[in-house]
This record gives C-alpha cells, sequence and structure tokens, in this order.
C-alpha cells in the first residue's frame, strides 16, 4: 500500500492534522490509522477541557504564558510557551468553527473553568466530557473527506528506514530517514507494509507503563518505542505526571476513573484519613497547586497515615451546580454508591500524562526525516518538567496545525522508496502462552509503579534497571521466535518505555517539576534536557 501522508493516530493530533492536510491539498491520500477502533484514544476520556485565552478583560497571554512557565518548572522552552499560548486561541477558534461545543454561562459567554497551576479561570470545556465532545467533533468532520482513508484495526509495527535496505544505521547516523511503516492488519491477521511519503506519528501516551493509571489500554507508548528502536531521538522521558485525583476503587487496577481537578477549581477539598484539610502544609495555593505538587502530598499523607488513598470532600459544593458542570463524574460515584452530597470521594494518584517523548522542533519535526510526531507521544518543551493542566490538547491542536503547514511544504518533493522488502516472519511459531505475557506486563507495571513511581531513590532506580534488562532480555526472544500479536508488541514497547524513563531519571542528578529523587532533593543551577 502506498499513500502520501500516513497519520498514526485518530486522536486530537491525529485528526486535527488529517482534516487540514485534506482540504489543502485534495489531490493528496491522506491513511489514518489506529490500533483498535477510531474514538479510543486519551482525547476521549479528557475531562477538564482546553486551557486557552479568551476572555481578555481578566486574562491575558502574558498571564498563561507565566503559568506555564511556572509549573514547568525552568525547563519550557519560552519561544515554545508563546507559540502554543498564542496560537492556541486560533486553534480553539477552529475546532468551534468545526462544530465542537464548550459550556457557556446564561450570559451567553464561555463558562470558563480553573484548574492546578492557573491564575485565571480559561478552561474551555464541555460539561466533565470535552475529550469526547473533541474526539466525536473531529470524527464527524474527517468522515466528509473523501481524501481520507481511516483504517481501524491496524498496528504499527515498526518504521521502515535505511535499515530496511540492508544498510547499518545507528543514532549518529546522519539524515536517518522514514519510507513508511509495518502494520499487523489485525483484520488479516498479517503484516503488511505501507510506504508514504510523510507519516506522523500521533499515537499517544503511556500511561499503561505504570499499574494504575487515567489512561485507556491504547496507551502503551508505541510511537515512542519505535521511533527509538529506529533510532530517533526521544527526550525528557523521566517526566511522568501522576494525576492527584483517580477514583480510588479498592482492588482495581489499569485504567482508572478521573475526577477532574476543575472540581478542586469550583472548591473541593482534599481531606486525610482524619478528615484534615491537607494542602496549606505544602503550598500556599493548597488545593489548585501545579500538579506535581499536589500529587506528592498526596502521596506523602498517604504514607504518613498507611493508607491507599486520601479524599476530595465535595460536601460544601453546590449540587445542583456540581450536576450540571460534572455529570459524569456525579452519574460514576453514584453508581459505586459515593453520594457526593454527604460523602468524601476517595481518590489517589494515578499515571496520567507524558511531559517527554519523540523530540521535535518548532514545526514538529523529529530527528528522522519525513517523520513528524505530534500531541503526547511528541516533546515540544512546551510543558518542561511539569505540564499545566490541560494544556495538552492545546498544545496538540497547535503543533499538528504546524505539522501541517512543514508537511505540506515538503510533500512534493519527496518519492517513495519502492525497493523496501516485505516483512520476514520465517522461522517464528504461534505463541504457546499468552501467560507469559501478561506476566510480564504485570512484573513491568508493577516495578515501575513501586521504584519509578511519584518520589524515586537511586537505589529504586537501580533495581528498576536491573528488573527491566531481565524483562527486556525474555521478551525479545520471545518477539524473535513467535509470530507479532498486539500483545507481544505492546510489552516490548512498554518495557522499552520503562527502560526510557528509568535511564532518564537516572541521567537527571536534581529533583524538578515532576522527577522527584530523593538522593538529590535539590534542583540543579544547571537547566538540562535529557535526550536518548
Ligand atoms: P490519543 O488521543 O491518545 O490518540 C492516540 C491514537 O494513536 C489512537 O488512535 C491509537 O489507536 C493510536 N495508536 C497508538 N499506537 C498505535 C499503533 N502502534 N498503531 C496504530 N495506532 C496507534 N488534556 C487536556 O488538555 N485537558 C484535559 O482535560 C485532559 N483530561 C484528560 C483526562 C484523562 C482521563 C486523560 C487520560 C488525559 C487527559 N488529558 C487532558 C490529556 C489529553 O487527553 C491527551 O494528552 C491527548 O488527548 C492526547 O491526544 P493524542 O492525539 O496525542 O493521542
Ligand atoms: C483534568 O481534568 O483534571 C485533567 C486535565 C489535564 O490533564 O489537563
Amino acid at each position: 500500500m502506498k499513500t502520501d501522508f500516513l497519520v498514526v493516530g485518530s486522536g486530537i493530533a491525529g485528526l486535527t492534522y488529517a482534516l487540514k492536510v485534506a482540504e489543502d491539498c485534495p489531490d493528496k491520500i491522506i491513511t489514518v490509522l489506529t490500533k483498535t477502533v477510531s474514538d479510543e484514544t486519551n482525547t476521549k476520556y479528557a475531562q477538564g477541557g482546553v486551557a486557552g485565552v479568551t476572555n481578555f478583560d481578566n486574562d491575558s497571554f502574558a498571564k498563561h504564558i507565566e503559568d506555564t512557565l511556572i509549573a514547568g518548572d525552568g525547563l519550557c522552552d519560552p519561544k515554545i510557551v508563546e507559540i502554543v499560548v498564542k496560537e492556541g486561541v486560533e486553534r480553539i477558534k477552529e475546532i468551534i468553527s468545526w462544530g465542537a461545543h464548550f459550556d457557556k454561562d446564561n450570559s451567553g459567554e464561555y463558562a470558563l473553568g480553573k484548574e492546578g497551576g492557573h491564575s485565571e479561570f480559561r478552561i474551555l470545556h464541555h460539561k466533565d466530557v470535552t475529550g469526547k465532545e473533541i474526539e466525536d467533533t473531529m470524527l464527524a468532520a474527517i468522515a466528509g473527506k473523501p481524501n481520507i482513508h481511516l483504517i481501524n484495526h491496524c498496528f504499527v509495527v515498526d518504521i521502515i528506514t535505511q535499515h530496511h535496505l540492508g544498510y547499518l544505521v545507528t543514532k549518529s547516523t546522519p539524515d536517518i530517514e522514514c519510507y513508511g511503516v509495518y502494520v499487523l492488519n489485525l483484520q488479516k491477521n498479517k503484516i503488511e507494509k505501507i510506504l508514504s511519503k510523510i507519516t506522523l506519528f500521533a499515537t499517544g501516551g503511556n500511561g499503561q507503563v505504570y499499574r494504575t493509571t487515567t489512561n485507556p489500554s491504547i496507551a502503551t507508548g508505541d510511537g515512542v518505542a519505535m521511533t527509538y528502536r529506529a533510532k530517533g531521538k526521544i527526550e525528557n522521558m523521566e517526566f511522568i505526571q501522576f494525576h492527584p485525583t483517580a477514583l480510588y476503587e479498592a482492588g482495581v487496577s489499569g485504567q482508572a476513573f478521573l475526577i477532574t481537578e476543575a472540581v478542586r477549581g469550583d472548591g473541593g477539598i482534599l481531606r486525610n484519613k482524619n478528615g484534615d484539610a491537607f494542602m496549606e502544609k505544602y503550598d500556599v495555593r493548597k488545593d489548585l497547586a501545579p500538579r506535581d505538587i499536589v500529587a506528592r502530598a498526596i502521596d506523602n499523607e498517604m504514607k504518613i497515615y498507611g493508607t491507599e488513598n486520601v479524599f476530595l470532600d465535595c460536601t460544601k459544593m453546590d449540587l445542583e451546580k456540581f450536576i450540571h458542570h460534572f455529570p459524569n463524574i456525579y452519574a460514576k460515584c453514584k453508581s459505586i454508591g459515593i453520594d457526593i452530597a454527604s460523602q468524601f470521594i476517595p481518590v489517589a494518584p494515578a499515571a496520567h500524562y507524558s511531559c517527554g517523548g519523540i523530540k521535535v522542533d518548532e514545526w514538529g519535526r523529529s530527528s528522522i526525516l519525513n517523520l513528524f510526531a505530534c500531541g503526547e507521544c511528541a516533546s515540544t518543551r512546551l510543558h518542561g518538567a511539569n505540564r499545566l493542566a490541560s494544556n495538552s490538547l492545546l498544545e496538540a491542536m497547535v503543533f499538528a496545525h504546524r505539522c501541517y503547514v512543514e508537511s505540506v511544504k515538503k510533500i512534493n518533493s519527496i518519492e517513495f522508496h519502492e525497493s523496501i522488502r516485505d516483512w520476514n516472519a520465517k522461522g517464528t511459531i504461534a505463541p504457546k502462552e499468552m501467560i507469559l505475557i501478561t506476566q510480564s506486563l504485570k512484573e513491568l507495571q508493577l516495578l515501575m509503579t513501586d521504584y519509578v513511581g511519584i518520589v524515586r531513590t537511586n537505589e529504586r532506580l537501580e533495581r528498576a534497571m536491573k528488573r527491566l534488562d531481565l524483562l527486556h532480555d525474555e521478551t525479545e526472544q520471545l518477539y524473535q521466535t513467535t509470530s507479532v500479536s498486539p500483545q507481544l508488541c505492546e510489552l516490548r514497547n512498554l518495557i522499552t518505555v520503562g527502560y526510557l524513563i528509568v535511564k532518564s531519571a537516572q541521567f537527571r542528578h536534581e529533583s524538578r517539576g515532576l522527577h522527584f529523587n530523593t538522593d538529590y532533593p535539590e534542583k540543579s543551577d544547571l537547566v538540562q534536557n535529557i535526550v536518548l
């Protein structure tokens, strides 16, 4: 198969890009691949909303920029922050023009929410299901485009580069080029080759590397792992954001239901086992301090009291307003027997967002020629050491646009590489036991949670690395000898992601933003991005 533009991912990043390219280049073919179904994305689960300056009476670009820089703890690239904050307003107008509805108040103005680290109310939202509104809008918008081919159940396995022409490709090879991808077509159960002139990775996050995460099961860091295997550059992987308030349900692991930070923005208060509001002990901004601070404070309270969770107290909030703004959360709590008007909601931190990823420049170009990346899988240096809440949907739209602008400029100068060999599955056999994969996945998630969580130490990182080495060797052996399956590919990718997180964490000899190592508790004067 051949396509002019290949888009891997159907979340906000991939679909925004596909739509723009399709409108600008009606004579070109754009193929969008997803590994399951088109709306199963991190995007669909976004709750709080999209941060952006839309009310210039109280708010300003300068304030949003400053809030982003403060949250990022000295590691954001100020130029990128300015680009995203300023261009974001245009992108918000665009998505509204494509049909996304954001809530308005009685006077017809946007009803803006507030989350941790924001100095103003500036979050546009659609109740507490903003992501679903965006995902549905984008899928409807691309459905009308005859030159966009959306193919579900196509698992991208690897990037095709000069390596597949028989050349030795290493980290120091100049001009590594992307010629397309190998994909596991799950309808045909066959690995196919897709040649593309330009490839965009919009493959989302990697929350599944931890035992409990707000991310759905698709979030296995495939794009990052594939880029690393193809010898592309990956950066700042140690900055994994733990959302402070995932719903705690005893015995439940995997995807946890999120209680949006906007609940705290509207008056929700965190309380410990004794019912004490504890955030004032940790930060003057209390419950609305940036996420890294709140998650660490919760972690500390849980350790002090030996509990698995703390509580979010919404009992003093106006019930009618709560139900109006957060109908999904209200219904979820009710479904498990929690009456938010009289009972506290049990919450605990859960892996939520990857601030690092595929290193890209200000136009979304990765270090591999003709491979672009945007959305959560990319590292643009907007978020620095800690992402400001609700900045990721904004970043995804801004960078999807920038990738579109740059790739459309290039497309006519690129030819297909016809001489790429087909996938060679000789010598592999069907896997005998799934337990080899499922048990390794459990081990991986457990070791990452226990050794590479909110608080890290040198010893824990060292232990994690030793165990990752073993899992890596066993899984590679399995990969070389058995036929490829999504489960095996995901395990392999998650082990790579785990390795990248631990390695980056080991290189960072300081505590900054989301990376807290008790052996280096202070922030260093040396401001550096870790590139692997
Ligand atoms: P995704 O939306 O995750 O899409 C990834 C796509 O890649 C999927 O289509 C998947 O099938 C495809 N894919 C991945 N690997 C492969 C492969 N190997 N082969 C083929 N296809 C593949 N951010 C905000 O700004 N505001 C919020 O309010 C907010 N709330 C959130 C709430 C939750 C519960 C979660 C989980 C995240 C939230 N975020 C929020 C973060 C934000 O939703 C994500 O960062 C963003 O949606 C990521 O979009 P994306 O397009 O990069 O990737
Ligand atoms: C939330 O709604 O709390 C999540 C917002 C985000 O991750 O940006």
